[in-house]
C-alpha cells in the first residue's frame, strides 16, 4: 500500500515513521509512506500556500493551487484522496478496514481556518475527522488514520496479535487484561483467568466486554448484534 501525505510539516512525521510498528511495516514493504512537502509547491519566491478569506473574517485559508500542484506532482495515481478536517465524517474502525484495502491513498493535511472549498470539490474523495475537537492541523489526524490502517494490513502485527479481539472490532469494548504479578497492592488477578478453563475464561471475557460497553459506551450496544446469552448477562447486571 502506498500512502502519500501532503503536509506543511513533514518533520512531524519523523518520529512516527521511525516508530516500531510503522517502521517494521515499512521494512516489510507492507506500506510505503511518501511525504510531500506542500511548502515546495507554494506560490512565488516566498512559497505562499495561504491567503485571507473572501468575505472577510479572521485567519487564513489554504489556497487551491499549491495543493493541486502537489497532487499533480505525485508519481502515478494519488488513489483515494482524503482531507483531514474537523468537519469531516468521524473516522471509525470500519473506515480503517475499508482504507486498508486501497492500493494508494493520499491524505491532505488541512491547516489554518480551513482549506479553499474547491480543493474538496475538485480533488477530495472523502473528508475525515478524528473526533469532535479542533486541533491546530491535520498532521496528528493523518498519523492517527495511518496508524489505524497500517496495523491491520495483513502481516504487519505479529502472529500472536489477535485484532479480532480489539475494542471496536466486535462492536464491543475489550475486556480487561492482566499479566504478572498475580497480586499487586492488594489487587488480585481474577481467579477465572488462572483456572485454565478456556470455556469459562471466554465466558468471563464476553461478560466483561459487555459490562464495559454498557457502562462506558451504551451507544455502541445499540448498534451491535447480541446473543440471547449476552442479553441475559446484561439483565443480571441490572
Ligand atoms: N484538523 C483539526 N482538527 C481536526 C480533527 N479533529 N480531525 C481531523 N482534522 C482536524
Amino acid at each position: 500500500m502506498v500512502i502519500h501525505v501532503i503536509t506543511l510539516f513533514p518533520s512531524m512525521f519523523k518520529g512516527f515513521i521511525d516508530s516500531s510498528i510503522i517502521s517494521r511495516a515499512i521494512d516489510k514493504d507492507a506500506v510505503d509512506i511518501r511525504l510531500v512537502d506542500l511548502r515546495s509547491f507554494g506560490m512565488g519566491p516566498h512559497r505562499i500556500v495561504d491567503d485571507t478569506p473572501f468575505g472577510g473574517g479572521g485567519g487564513m485559508v489554504m489556497r487551491v493551487e499549491p495543493i493541486h500542484n502537489a497532487l499533480k506532482g505525485i508519481e502515478g495515481s494519488a488513489g483515494h484522496v482524503i482531507l483531514t478536517t474537523p468537519r469531516g465524517k468521524i473516522f471509525k474502525q470500519d473506515d480503517a478496514f475499508r482504507l486498508s484495502k486501497e492500493d494508494t491513498i493520499t491524505i491532505i493535511c488541512g491547516h489554518y481556518e480551513g482549506v479553499d472549498e474547491r480543493v474538496s470539490e475538485l480533488f477530495v474523495d472523502e473528508e475525515l475527522s478524528i473526533g469532535d475537537y479542533v486541533l491546530t492541523g491535520g498532521e496528528i489526524p493523518a498519523m492517527a488514520i495511518i496508524d489505524a490502517v497500517v496495523r491491520i494490513i495483513p502481516g504487519v502485527l505479529g502472529k500472536n496479535t489477535i485484532i479480532t479481539g480489539d475494542s471496536h472490532y466486535t462492536g464491543l469494548l475489550e475486556h480487561p487484561q492482566y499479566t504478572r504479578p498475580r497480586e499487586y497492592m492488594g489487587k488480585a488477578v481474577p481467579s477465572v483467568l488462572l483456572s485454565g478453563n478456556h470455556k469459562e475464561i471466554q465466558k468471563w471475557r464476553r461478560m466483561m466486554s459487555l459490562k464495559a460497553t454498557m457502562d462506558r459506551r451504551p451507544d455502541m450496544l445499540e448498534k451491535t448484534s447480541l446473543t440471547e446469552e449476552d442479553i441475559l448477562i446484561l439483565k443480571e447486571d441490572g
